[in-house]
């Protein structure tokens, strides 16, 4: 059935019953010759293509059909991106009037984008309501690092170890580099631009005396560093409010009220990078929601139109005029089919009350997640909220050192078994659609639980 026919709450169910359903060994053989074909001339592929080269040609809420008819559980919406479900209805719809009535008209108003523009409003915490629009992460985060300049009229920005951010200049310079990259052409990031230890509950830096995570000494260490490291001119902290590549890493929930507060007292701006983290998938519209937290600037993405290529950058009411001084517009940002993807988007959480579902499944996937962790020797950590969660594969529990082969070989089982995911180091990541209930998110848990005990097997923990 083409989803575009599909009505109501449960429109994704009728594609799921079954799943998963593999009839051929996976990646099958038509999958195999086309990704042979079209790595011929594509080239950079990300290491989860490397790793399981499927070739993908239907999507529908948590499934995902591939070339040989073989049907898989979506654990990865995309990247991150398809989070209300692939091909949400409401939204193709929206998105469809659209591509036959105006795709373009610049940054002329039109009424979609009228209506877009008072719904962020609506959602958005404070004042958060001067809005420009892009068409990918990148680029809002490269918008938002200028409109912190023009602000502030300060040029230095600090960000932290293994943050990601894009893959500009700017977005780079905030961000863990590749290593094979600045070793093939040397130095990449900009000047001006800093990183930092956060805070990683799993791998403190810095602890207390009963062993927990000392946030304060985080919060000194970067008091001294804008005094020493900086030449007091710092624009804006850049940060994710969860490190989502860097394996679904929360600070402790003190770390951002902390950071605020230090901001304030240094007059310095706080961005929040939002564009994986946001738009529901922890739970929140912003994930610094759940701290009481409201950033000068915030940056939306990938869920943000459930896969059509809209971003977004917003700043609050009283920086607004900043965004006059940048220049801040772009070629297809805010066109009409992309503002009907995101109303559509914003509408359907609202809707579906997904919000508060993905708390409560959420709350299923941890508990989940930490009875795996007792159970299983190779487990260190798991970590996330909602439906941004994490899996630390480790050698040994007591060095915590990482264990990036059984990573691999995990992803490659449950990858086998019908669970299409995107982990490829030694965290799993797992990004489910938000739509999904908790019989889904048990099967999906139950394929990695499966795939880890055969990895301990091979690799002699059993
Ligand atoms: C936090 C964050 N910011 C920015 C980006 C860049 O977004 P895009 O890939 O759409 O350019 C990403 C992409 O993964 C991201 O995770």
């Amino acid at each position: 059935m083409n989803n575009l026919q599909a009505t109501g709450k449960d429109w994704w169910r009728a594609a799921a019953a079954g799943i998963p359903h593999l009839i051929t060994e996976t990646p099958g053989p038509r999958s195999k010759q086309m990704h042979a074909n079209t790595a011929k001339y594509m080239k950079g592929l990300s290491s989860q293509v490397k790793l399981f080269p499927v070739c993908f040609e239907e999507g529908s809420g948590i499934t995902l059909t591939d070339v040989d008819g073989n049907k898989y559980l979506d654990f990865s919406s995309g990247i991150y991106v398809t989070s209300l479900g692939h091909c949400h209805p409401k939204i193709s719809e929206a998105i469809a009037y659209w591509a036959g009535k105006l795709m373009n008209a610049h940054d002329f108003t039109t009424p979609v984008k009228e209506k877009l523009m008072e719904k962020m409003a609506s959602i958005l915490p404070g004042k958060l309501n001067a809005v420009q629009l892009y068409s990918d992460g990148t680029t809002a985060v490269e918008a938002a690092i200028r409109a912190a300049r023009a602000i502030s009229n300060k040029h230095e920005f600090i960000s932290a170890y293994r943050d990601f951010h894009g893959k500009s200049m700017s977005a780079v310079s905030c961000a863990q580099m590749y290593r094979s990259e600045t070793f093939s052409y040397g130095p990449s990031r900009a000047p001006g631009f800093y990183m930092v230890p956060r805070p990683d509950p799993y791998r403190p830096l810095w602890e207390k005396a009963d062993g927990t995570i000392d946030t304060d000494a985080y919060i000194r260490f970067y008091e001294n560093f804008i005094k020493e490291g900086t030449v007091g001119n710092v624009a804006a902290f850049v940060l994710e409010p969860a490190q989502g590549w860097a394996g679904s890493i929360f600070p402790p929930d003190d770390f951002f009220p902390k950071l605020k507060t230090l901001c304030e007292k240094h007059d310095i701006l706080l961005y929040d990078d939002e564009v994986l983290a946001g738009m529901g998938r922890t739970g929140e519209w912003l994930t610094l929601n759940h701290w009481g937290v409201i950033p000068d600037i915030v940056t939306f993405g990938k869920s943000f139109g459930n896969g059509f290529p809209v971003t977004a950058m917003v700043v609050s009411e009283e920086n607004g005029e900043a965004l006059e001084k940048i220049s801040a517009s772009s070629s297809y940002g805010g066109n009409p089919m992309a503002c009907a993807a995101a109303l559509a988007s914003i509408e359907v959480i609202e809707e579906e009350n997904l919000l508060e579902h993905v708390k409560t499944v959420g709350a299923f996937f941890m508990k989940r997640m930490e009875q795996m962790k007792s159970d299983h020797p190779i487990i260190g950590d798991v970590k996330g909220k909602g439906f941004l969660l994490g899996i630390e594969l480790v050698k040994d529990k007591k060095t915590k050192e990482p264990f990036p082969e059984a990573g691999v070989a995990v992803y490659q089982k449950a990858f086998r078994k019908g669970l299409a995911w995107i982990p490829a180091g030694h965290i799993l990541r797992m990004s489910p659609p938000l739509i999904m209930d908790e019989k889904y998110a048990a099967m999906g848990m139950n394929i990695i639980e499966d795939a880890i005990t055969e990895t301990e097997k091979e690799f002699g923990y059993r």
